[in-house]
């Protein structure tokens, strides 16, 4: 399972990038807001910083103007992805632009069922929402292990990005269900790096190293 970074926060991009563990990032417009600058200068910034998909998010509610963002999007870099929310229009889109060759990312998948119906209008990428099923009482991973069954079943080679990443072991449990991709926030990235025992161990070597005789 690949990671890509969920922020739109060129610091973290940056930091994380510099890791070697993230090869994409995804945005979308809350991520975008949070950071309070110019929408196609942070996406360009982040095509220079990091060399894979890209997801960026249109905001049109109908399959017209979200294909006429996508064409604008798309003249950004060559590593753009973009990203529609599911519903009818944005089924459509997805359709039209796959047959333009645009790479699609269809996003708020929170059943099974709407996963399948994402890659047969042809989406390069689902992004199924594990820790906002988990918010309200559903369980998240059991919709990514349900839609990897599927893909693996039928053959479909849409890729699958698990979403609404919040902790660590979310990373663990998505790579276990099957997922092509982990998308995840930059405090869970840096969390999952940690481990007290890693952290007493290095502080005992470098102690005991103390006593060792230097010429
Ligand atoms: O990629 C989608 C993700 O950003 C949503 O995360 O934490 O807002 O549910 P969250």
């Amino acid at each position: 399972m690949r990671l890509f970074i969920d922020t739109a926060n060129t610091d973290h991009i940056r930091q994380a990038n510099d890791l070697g563990v993230i090869c994409g990032v995804t945005t979308n417009p809350s991520l975008i807001a949070k950071e309070g600058r110019d929408f196609v200068e942070v996406v360009k910034e982040i095509t220079e910083i990091v060399d894979g998909p890209i997801s960026a998010e249109v905001i049109s509610m109908d399959a017209e103007g979200m294909l006429k963002e996508a064409e604008e999007l798309v003249k950004i870099h060559k590593n753009i992805v973009i990203k529609i929310p599911m519903c009818a229009e944005g089924l459509k889109a997805a359709s039209k632009m796959s047959k333009k060759g645009i790479k699609t990312n269809v996003t708020l998948i929170f059943s099974a069922q709407q996963a399948l119906l994402a890659a047969r209008a042809g989406a390069t990428y689902v992004s199924p929402f594990v820790g906002r099923l988990d918010d309200v009482g559903a369980h998240g991973v059991e919709l990514l292990s349900e839609i990897a069954e599927i893909f693996a079943l039928h053959n479909i080679d849409t890729q699958i990005i698990a979403a609404s990443i919040r902790t660590p072991k979310d990373i663990v449990l998505a790579a276990q269900a099957g997922c092509d991709i982990a998308t995840v926030p930059f405090n869970t990235l840096m969390k999952s790096i940690e481990h007290p025992l890693t952290t007493q161990g290095i502080e005992r070597f470098l102690k005991d190293w103390e006593s060792v005789p230097k010429k």
